[in-house]
């Protein structure tokens, strides 16, 4: 696991001196302490952190990456100060009011996975427009995870699956990792193969802790709102350092 103060960094020029990974998922964390640092309120962490999220956005384009997933708001978000959690809900509204048309130039399809209903119904009314308007896009395909846990998400596939056992349609044994995974929230993508988490925690903290399971993870201490494409590609060259066997010896 990495960890640098001032963030590894490399040019794009390098990154596409070789194999990038398919997909790259990001636990975007710091907006808070960034804010304190500069005497902010913590909602100004978040607003310089959606600069961040258009810079990655970007970069992972450039950079010829597949599939990124961005950690947006987790279920325990809901239990921040309420002040805290409209901050971030408008933040999101005017995200993808102010985004949409370029994303929708650059070629970039965004979908979002997590418990929408829980959303309020001007943010749920944002994010089906933003699905639709991208839809078509191509370059790279965006989620973002939003009120999401994968504690929950694990237990909505066992629900499913106790459901179809119990309308006969399955029998409990021929439960198996390939008919579980069809039914997480993800199921439409490959698993990411690499975790970068911004700010230095050494943590999953509930997010894709199924797909997960192979993941190279990639820690800086870099505050998400100071994460810049340059350590976006930082992450991906040192990602080819690494050895992926995944619970296999060396060839
Ligand atoms: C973690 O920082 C960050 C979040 C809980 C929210 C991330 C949201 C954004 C970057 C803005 C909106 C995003 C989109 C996709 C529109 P923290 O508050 O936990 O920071 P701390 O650990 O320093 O307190």
């Amino acid at each position: 696991m990495s960890g640098e103060k001032s963030g590894v960094t490399a040019t794009l020029e390098t990154v596409r001196q070789g194999e990038v990974p398919t997909h790259v998922a990001v636990i975007m964390d710091g907006n808070g302490r960034w804010a304190r640092q500069r005497g902010l309120p913590r909602w100004e962490g978040h607003r310089a952190g959606m600069a961040a999220v258009r810079e990655t956005i970007e970069g992972a384009a450039e950079a010829g990456v597949a599939h990124l997933t961005m950690y947006a708001f987790s279920d325990e978000n809901w239990f921040r100060p309420p002040v805290e959690v409209e901050a971030l809900m408008l933040l999101l509204e005017e995200y993808v009011r102010s985004q949409r048309e370029a994303l929708v130039r650059h070629g970039i399809r965004v979908t979002v996975f997590g418990d929408r209903l829980r959303l309020p119904e001007e943010a749920r009314q944002a994010i089906r427009e933003l699905e639709a308007s991208t839809e078509g896009g191509t370059a790279l395909e965006v989620h973002l995870a939003i009120s999401y846990g994968a504690r929950a998400e694990l237990a909505g596939v066992a629900q499913a699956l106790a459901q179809r056992c119990l309308e006969g349609e399955l029998a409990p044994e021929e439960i198996n990792a390939e008919l579980f995974e069809a039914e997480l929230l993800t199921s439409d993508w490959p698993d990411p193969d690499l975790l970068i988490r911004t700010s230095g925690e050494q943590r999953i903290s509930n997010f894709l802790l199924w797909q997960l399971a192979y993941a190279e993870l990639f820690v800086t201490d870099v505050l998400w709102p100071d994460f810049t494409r340059e350590h976006l590609y930082g992450a991906l060259v040192d990602y080819r350092r690494r050895e992926r066997r995944f619970g296999l010896v060396k060839a």
